[in-house]
């Protein structure tokens, strides 16, 4: 296994939960969660992708994995209890889902990747959130989680193309910075990928809001376009 970015205090708390070197996806079967996915289980860990019905995460997790890369499909409750949770939901499913989740994720980085974006006579416009941000309301949701938001501008389909390093920069937003230091290790596992603490979990908006620029980009130049800062140099 590659250097493992899921520390073994982070295991499970349940008798289902899985053990330290796992990484589940909770909504694992969309595009992000699949990309994601081939990505971490590529680089040696064991991947439970999750979903509201096991026979499609099973189907889903077959058509990902190959030697050598092992995937899992499992219920969303089971893909949190794995090490490391990354929350890979659309943005509106994220209240009705989490809640019940809670107790198996206390203690545990929580990665919210959502972005509160919709689209209005085809333009992608960013929603306002109560809490502040996606990320700020997956914390909510989840009280003892130690949530980091990362990979709202990650394009799923380049994930895919698992020949092809990324060249994009992971914004990291938290207030714990060892739990960002997790999603760190685990966001450079992707070749191309550099992590960079972008601060508080407060700014996870400015993040999560960035992303209907790069969705308009996208469209005007039929592209799948990530983030580069310059001038950060490390
Ligand atoms: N796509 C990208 O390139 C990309 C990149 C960066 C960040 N993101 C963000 O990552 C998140 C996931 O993106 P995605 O494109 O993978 O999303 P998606 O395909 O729309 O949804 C992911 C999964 O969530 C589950 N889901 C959908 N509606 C649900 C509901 N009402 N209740 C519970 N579960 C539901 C579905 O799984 P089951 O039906 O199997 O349960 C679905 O496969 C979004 O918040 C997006 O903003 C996306």
């Amino acid at each position: 296994m590659s250097s493992d970015p899921v520390p073994a205090a982070g295991a499970g708390n349940g008798p289902d939960d899985q053990p330290a070197a796992t990484i589940g996806l909770v909504g694992g079967t969309g595009p992000l969660g699949r990309g994601l996915a081939v990505r971490f289980a590529g680089a040696g860990h064991r991947v439970l992708l999750g979903s509201r019905d096991e026979a499609r995460a099973a189907d889903v997790a077959a058509r990902l994995s190959q030697p050598g890369r092992d995937v899992a499909g499992v219920t969303n409750a089971q893909a949190a209890g794995a090490a490391v949770v990354l929350v890979t939901l659309p943005y509106a499913a994220q209240r009705p889902t989490l809640p019940p989740l809670a107790d198996r994720v206390a203690g545990k980085v929580v990665v919210s990747c959502a972005n509160p974006v919709a689209f209005v006579d085809g333009v992608p416009r960013p929603l306002r959130v109560d809490a502040g941000s996606a990320a700020q309301e997956c914390a909510q949701l989840l009280p003892g989680a130690r949530v980091v938001g990362a990979f709202q501008h990650v394009p799923a389909a380049r994930l895919r193309r698992v020949e092809e390093p990324l060249g994009c920069d992971v914004l990291l937003t938290g207030d714990d910075d060892d739990a960002k230091a997790v999603v760190a290790t685990l966001a450079e596992l992707v070749p191309g990928v550099r992590a960079l603490d972008a601060g508080p979990l407060r700014l996870a908006g400015a993040v999560e809001d960035m992303t209907a620029v790069l969705l308009s980009v996208n469209r005007r130049y039929s592209a799948h376009t990530g983030l580069r800062l310059e001038g950060v140099t490390r």
